[in-house]
């Protein structure tokens, strides 16, 4: 006999961030917050580092009514760091750094792109830090992007299973991803570049628990699409324990969920959270537009 899994409870804090730039009102008690108050291509160095404080803090933040050209874009996501070389998708021509993510009013996939959590790249030796996403065109339903944080899902759990996870390396590739794809959608896909594809089902093994480069938080580094092993495990003894690791970190009380309008932009720190989109909004044009921001090899 186990315990009836609960709700936990504790622990949640995700009071405002205190900025002199703009104003922060937290989107739910796990994570997440909406900026007001400013508009992007006006915001000055020290209101950046505020903004980069504030995401540490809250995991993702969003804005409203920005309406960003693919300049402004750009600009702005530039001001976060170098750029990250995307591994999926190919920039718009002139904004190389901005990548077009369009579902068409009558396109129908089985599959989407980010429709499974994830954490961007992973695959990757260096995954990018920052991700931000804006919504240009979205259905009057359906479309929203929901995030887990992986760090207070690490707090939670027991000191014992802590203990255990703390030394593990976790194997990050995109094999599962493409054979699940190319599955559902009965044709072999990839990511075209013969170097990208091979660095992509290789993967990189990164430390399961993974210590914040900025704030020195630990969080689990994990994710349903592309952890596919555990150093020096089978995997027999390593899938119950991705299994149970994502359960664990996208349970509700771990989450927030953001219902998009044309002209929000958004950012979330690839580093502490894991992410998805569901693919719920047939017969409606959703245009989205990303940048990824270059980040370190994991620790
Ligand atoms: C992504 O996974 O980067 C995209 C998520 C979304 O389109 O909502």
């Amino acid at each position: 006999m186990w315990e009836v899994r609960v709700s936990p409870c504790g622990d949640f804090d995700n009071h405002p961030f205190k900025s002199n730039h703009f104003g922060v009102e937290p989107l739910a008690a796990a994570m997440g917050a909406e900026i007001s108050g400013i508009r992007l291509p006006e915001l000055s160095d020290e209101g950046i580092a505020s903004l980069k404080q504030a995401l540490w803090k809250h995991k993702m933040v969003y804005l409203k009514d920005q309406h960003l050209t693919h300049a402004e874009h750009e600009e702005f996501a530039a001001r976060l760091g170098p750029f990250a070389v995307d591994a999926y998708t190919q920039g718009v021509p002139e904004h190389r750094e901005v990548h077009p993510i369009i579902k068409e009013a009558d396109e129908v996939t089985p599959s989407l792109f980010g429709g499974g959590w994830h954490t961007d790249s992973p695959f990757l030796p260096e995954p990018p830090s920052i991700t931000t996403l804006r919504q240009v065109e979205g259905p009057p339903y359906g479309g929203d992007t929901t995030w887990a944080n992986t760090a207070l899902a690490f707090k939670h759990l027991s000191k014992t299973y802590q203990d255990m996870l703390r030394p593990l390396r976790v194997h990050m590739s995109a094999s599962n991803n493409f054979a699940t794809q190319n599955k559902l959608r009965g044709e072999a896909i990839g990511f075209g570049d013969k170097a990208k594809q091979e660095q992509g089902l290789k993967g990189s093994f990164h430390p399961l628990v993974r210590t914040h480069p900025e704030t020195g938080e630990p969080s689990l580094y994990i994710c349903d699409t592309y952890a596919v092993g555990i150093k020096g495990m089978t995997t027999h003894e390593a899938h119950p324990i991705i299994d149970f690791l994502v359960r664990h970190a996208t349970q509700h009380a771990f989450t927030c969920r953001l219902r998009w309008q044309p002209g929000m932009v958004c950012m979330w720190d690839n580093a502490a959270t894991m992410h998805l989109g569901p693919n719920d909004y047939d017969g409606f044009r959703r245009e989205m537009y990303r940048t990824t921001t270059a980040g370190g090899v994991p620790v």
